[in-house]
């Protein structure tokens, strides 16, 4: 007796015939008038199910097996046959049936009917990996896992893990959450009233962070090729489809790299994670397909079969600028893109994915590479389709002084920098960088343009359950 999957039992022809134990729980349930009861299992490994025959000669037909709901979980053991019927390839004949757990009322499982609105399932992030939609979703989210890691792992670059706790504001944009162990309702206070962060637990101020890059840097600049992977956080005020709290991101971090080198790893990167998700979850894709986007496959071969455009800001704004296009938003030379400036590149100009290059300095991070013509960054944001930003990065400022007068410029305290300051004192190297958001690139090869359905349990504004 051995105890297989149901992937496994759908991909191995060799088990046709024996003797399996499955552990699972029910889908389905249908009785038939002459004493046999088809339940349909699932075990999570698989989006199949695996039918299961059970005749009334089992000894706990009438008091167990008619009573199984949806939810219910069970142990088979049983011969795996070819199955008769149309539907499915295999089924298992068994010989025995123990319930593990029964559902308390299943007239009110809360995950019983078939279909559910995103909104509900949001509200019971606890249940709703029990429903078809979310388990494809997180087999495809650990397929792309494995496969970033794998890209990265053969390509020689080292997984550092980046704090989670830090004292530095990565970004300089201020939207951290605090760490503290300080009684928030009587916190200790210096002498001109402010709280007194010398009493906390690191003895000074600390959050969490929202980008490990600073302390990535400091490994690319003696171990070459880097990246870091995990959770990332962010207090913004921004209640959209691609806003998370707490979102997953990949950072990569290379030394002797320029801007266009590190652009055109991220490329790779993203090409490679498409590649190995179709590979690798074809009946995940082909349920999105029929349920979510029937251009899926289209979509992702269109992307992976074309080179992503580069522009520059200044010829995005052009564009954007030179569009009949009647945007909420007016765009001028010097303002940010917003969200639907990004669409209108990507979705009605290049309707292609589009890295924009060399963004004002005003705009963006302390830490970008100040080009030659002293007011633009050597940075990119890369745009896809149907969402916008997936990915920011830059070149990293190498000169020590110009480094220093960006702090100054930004009234960022040059202290707190002083270790990040001593790589560009010792040995310093031109060096690049990017991020990309985990959630955001789930987003575009699903379909599925929340992120809030694409992180096991979301937190967001005025929502953080489990
Ligand atoms: O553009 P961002 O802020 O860049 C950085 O944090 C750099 N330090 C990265 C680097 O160069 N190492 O964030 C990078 C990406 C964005 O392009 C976006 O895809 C994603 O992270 N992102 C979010 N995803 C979900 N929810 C949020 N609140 C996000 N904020 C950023
Ligand atoms: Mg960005």
């Amino acid at each position: 007796m051995s105890i297989i999957s149901i992937d496994d039992i759908h991909k191995n022809r060799f088990l046709i015939n024996q003797h399996i134990t499955v552990f699972g729980w029910i889908r389905n349930r249908r009785d038939s008038k002459c004493g046999i009861s088809f339940l349909d299992l699932y075990d999570g490994s698989s989006i199949k199910t695996v039918q299961v025959i059970v005749n009334q000669s089992i000894f706990n037909y009438n008091t167990e097996v008619l009573r199984l709901t949806i939810g219910c979980s069970v142990c088979i053991d049983g011969r795996l046959v070819l199955s008769i019927g149309k539907k499915q390839k295999y089924e298992i004949q068994a010989s025995k049936l123990m319930v593990i757990g029964w559902v308390d009322f299943p007239e009110k499982y809360p995950v019983a009917a078939k279909n559910h609105t995103y909104e509900y399932l949001r509200e019971i992030p606890h249940l709703r990996s029990r429903t078809n939609f979310i388990g494809v979703i997180t087999r495809i989210r650990n397929t792309m896992f494995h496969a970033m890691h794998h890209f990265l792992y053969k390509k020689k670059y080292y997984w550092i893990p980046t704090p989670i706790i830090t004292s530095l504001d990565s970004e300089g944009a201020g939207a951290m959450f605090k760490v503290s162990t300080l009684d928030i309702s009587n916190p200790p206070r210096q002498k001109d009233g402010l709280v007194d962060f010398k009493q906390d637990f690191f003895g000074k101020e600390s959050f969490l962070t929202v980008s490990g890059q600073l302390t990535l840097e400091s490994y690319a600049c003696s171990m070459g090729k880097v990246y870091s992977f995990g959770p990332t956080f962010r207090a913004e005020n921004s209640n959209t489809t691609r806003h998370l709290s707490e979102f997953w991101m990949l950072e990569v971090e290379q030394a002797f790299f320029d801007l266009n080198e590190i652009s055109e790893l991220s490329e790779q990167i993203i090409k490679y994670i498409i590649n190995f998700v179709l590979k690798h979850c074809s009946n995940e894709m082909n349920f999105l397909q029929n349920k979510i986007d029937a251009n899926i496959f289209q979509r992702l071969e269109k992307f992976l079969s074309s080179e992503i455009v580069h522009i520059n800001y200044s010829d995005a704004i052009q564009i954007l600028q030179d569009s009949d296009y009647n945007f909420k938003n007016p765009i001028s030379m010097g303002m940010d893109l917003f969200s639907e400036h990004e669409k209108y590149l990507v979705d009605h100009y290049f309707f292609n994915a589009v890295f924009v290059k060399n963004f004002p300095k005003h705009l963006k991070a302390f830490y970008m590479k100040l080009n030659n013509d002293g007011h633009t960054v050597s940075s990119m944001d890369l745009l896809i389709p149907g969402i916008g930003e997936i990915l920011g990065g830059s070149q990293r400022e190498e000169n020590k002084s110009i480094l220093k007068n960006r702090l100054l410029e930004l009234n960022l305290n040059k202290k707190d920098y002083s270790w990040y300051i001593d790589l560009r004192r010792y040995g310093s190297v031109p060096h690049s960088g990017f991020g990309l958001g985990f959630e955001r690139l789930i987003s575009y090869i699903t379909g599925i343009y929340n992120v809030k359905d694409l992180i096991p349990f979301p937190r967001t504004i005025n929502h953080a359950l489990c």
